[in-house]
């Protein structure tokens, strides 16, 4: 398969602080002046951070390590594992489809993927929370069909549950991954044969979906709030210290506690007041609902927020100050109605839902970088400065 940049690259990257610090960790478990062997994940980082690995973060982790570009490139070129162009904001699946998986039916997976995702591969779905791929053997053979997302296998899959687990995501659960078909690790379907001793204490996950489950270190974005910026080294607690954000409680199937609710970024309910669209923070031009002619008509999902038809007096925010917000989505929003941090601050869940819909060409972004609450942030220091 050929892989190249993506045609359209963002202007700059830049770990986030907490990032930075993991990164810079990851650098000193080299020799002085082999800190290049961290590049494989300090790109990865980069990637669970912006959602794919754009040329600007490459070119970025390269200047931290002391490479040439080329060097850097090279490697975020070979490994299907990075992403180079982008990816849905809720899961991006690589569908096996060598040997074992194309006997067990990676063919099936592959139709359901088309059929619920997108018709062609690294495309996005409609609503900008999915994508899919297929790929060579990711080594989980005897757990064939299986897919993974970021870290995370999921094995043993029919169509039924690798359509269950799509729905699942679409609601903003975390599936456990692992086997998808009760089996605990890679044993007999039969049950085990032998080393039955072992059956009775065993953990109740096997390593590495204890992982996922004891850590959260799983599903990414799922609903904007979970950028990983996890130091799984260091534990959950520690991690939590440098920065971790609440994570969504990881589900087995069937349970629904975890699907979508209206919170904020804390996990607490949203208050009417925090969901209200802002709209004192600014003298001058008031929002009124609906009042651009230029938003899109609602597709799908949500609620259109409240909009303006210009920016108020003082003239409107910079809104490129939203990390993932570049000249072209910012041209964008100004033609929908939103100016101001304080208005992006106040968008509720189905107001999110609904921008991510009709941001064409960048559907999802606003949960995947998690708008609201870095407006809000850019808006108290605008509060502040007044
Ligand atoms: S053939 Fe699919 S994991 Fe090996």
């Amino acid at each position: 398969m050929l892989r190249r940049l993506h045609h359209e690259q963002p202007d700059s990257f830049a770990f986030t602080p907490e990032n930075q610090a993991w990164a810079e960790a990851q650098m000193t478990k080299y020799p002085e002046g082999r800190q290049a062997s961290a590049i494989i994940p300090l790109l990865w980082r980069a990637q669970e951070q912006e959602g794919w690995l754009t040329k600007p973060a490459i070119e970025g982790v390269a200047d931290m390590l002391g490479m040439d570009y080329i060097r850097a490139l090279e490697v975020a070129t070979f490994y299907f594992m990075f992403q180079l162009q982008p990816v849905g904001s809720v899961a991006h699946f690589q569908i096996c489809g060598t040997t074992s998986c194309m006997i067990m039916g990676a063919e099936d997976l592959i139709a359901i993927a088309k059929e619920k995702i997108a018709p062609n591969p690294h495309e996005l779905s409609a609503d900008g929370k999915f994508s899919w791929e297929e790929v060579e053997c990711l080594g989980a053979c005897a757990n064939a069909p299986m897919a993974q997302i970021g870290k995370d296998y999921y094995e043993d899959l029919t169509t039924e549950s690798f359509g269950d687990l799509i729905d699942r995501m679409a609601k903003g659960e975390t599936p456990l991954p692992g086997p998808q078909n009760g089996r605990y690790t890679s044993e007999p379907s039969g049950g085990l044969t032998s080393l039955k001793d072992y059956e009775a204490d065993k953990p109740e996950h096997n390593a590495s979906v204890a992982l996922a489950a004891e850590l959260g270190d799983t599903l990414k974005r799922i609903d904007g709030s979970e950028v990983d910026l996890t130091a799984p080294w260091l534990g959950k607690e520690q991690g939590r210290k440098i920065g971790v954000k609440a994570r969504k409680k990881v589900t087995k199937p069937g349970d629904a506690e975890a699907a979508l609710s209206d919170k904020n970024e804390t996990g607490k309910p949203r208050a009417k007041a925090d969901a209200a669209p802002a709209k004192t923070n600014h003298a001058g031009a008031a929002s009124k609902p609906g009042g651009s002619s230029n938003g899109s008509a609602p597709a799908g999902e949500g609620t259109k927020p409240e909009t303006l038809d210009a920016p108020k007096s003082g003239g409107a925010d910079d809104l490129k100050k939203i990390k993932g917000v570049g000249p072209k989505l910012e041209k964008m929003l100004n033609g929908m109605g939103f100016f101001h941090f304080d208005q992006i601050a106040g968008w509720t869940a189905d107001e999110v839902a609904w921008v991510d819909q009709n941001l064409e060409g960048f559907k999802g972004r606003v949960s995947r970088d998690n708008w609201v609450e870095q407006a809000r942030s850019l808006a108290e220091g605008n509060d502040k400065k007044n």
